[in-house]
Order: structure tokens, then sequence, then C-alpha cells
């Protein structure tokens, strides 16, 4: 491969990447986690901490959350477009992870 088809490559990958294909792209439960921690990641966050902390929370609840938020029931920009991919399978995994966190 030349120079050139090298950097185009790397190019468009980078531009490819967008928050819709997070849980495509971070393939897993693992990566999918990294992805969702950037912002939810605090175990204890401060009372203004602009995001809803997941540690602890109701299975029940995260699993409701997600659902809507990928069915665009419950309407967030952001929340809509990263778990407008994730499947059941996911959103069971990732509330089980968050809801299983301790909280201390
Ligand atoms: C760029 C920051 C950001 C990322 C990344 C992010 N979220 Fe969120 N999340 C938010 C914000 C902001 C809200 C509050 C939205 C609202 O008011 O409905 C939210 C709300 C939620 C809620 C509802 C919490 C509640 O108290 O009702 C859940 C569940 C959730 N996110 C899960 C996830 C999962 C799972 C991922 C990874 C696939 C993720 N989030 C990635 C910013 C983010």
């Amino acid at each position: 491969m030349n120079r050139l088809a090298l950097l185009s490559a790397l190019t468009l990958g980078l531009l490819s990447f967008n928050p819709v294909n997070a849980a495509v792209i971070y393939a897993g439960k693992e990566k999918a986690i990294a992805v969702c921690s950037h912002c939810h990641g605090m175990i204890k966050p401060s009372a203004d901490a602009p995001f809803p902390s997941l540690a602890g929370r109701d299975l029940t609840y995260l699993k409701s959350a997600l659902a809507q938020y990928r069915d665009k029931t419950r309407k967030n920009d952001l929340m809509n477009a990263l778990a407008g991919s994730l499947t059941d399978n996911d959103i069971s995994n990732i509330a089980a992870y968050y809801a299983g966190l301790k909280i201390k």
C-alpha cells in the first residue's frame, strides 16, 4: 500500500467513527462499557454532576431506560444515538454490569 492509500484509509477510519456505531465498533460488553464510562463512570459523582450515575441502580430501571433510548420513546439526542445500535443482549449485559457495581 502506498503512503497516500494508507493515509486515506486512516482518515476514512477516523471519519467513520460516530456514536451511532459505538456499540458496533466497540463490539462486546467491556468495550461498550468503556464508551459509557466516559460519562457514567463515576461511582460517587457530586450532586451537580451532569451525567446520572449508573452504579448500583435498579437492574429493571436501567434496562427499560436503555430500551427507551434505543426506541426513542425517551428522548435525549446523545443517549438516543448511543443506545441506537444496542441489541437486547447488549442492554441486558450493560444493565447487569452497572446494577452490580457497589456504591461505596
Ligand atoms: C457523552 C456522554 C454520555 C455517554 C458516552 C453515555 N451517556 Fe448515558 N446519559 C448521558 C446523559 C447526559 C444522560 C441524561 C439524559 C436524559 O436526561 O435523559 C444519560 C442517561 C443515561 C441513562 C438513564 C439514567 C437515568 O437516571 O435515568 C442510562 C441508563 C444511560 N445513560 C446509559 C448509558 C449507556 C449504557 C451508555 C453506553 C452505551 C451511555 N449511557 C453512554 C450521557 C452519556
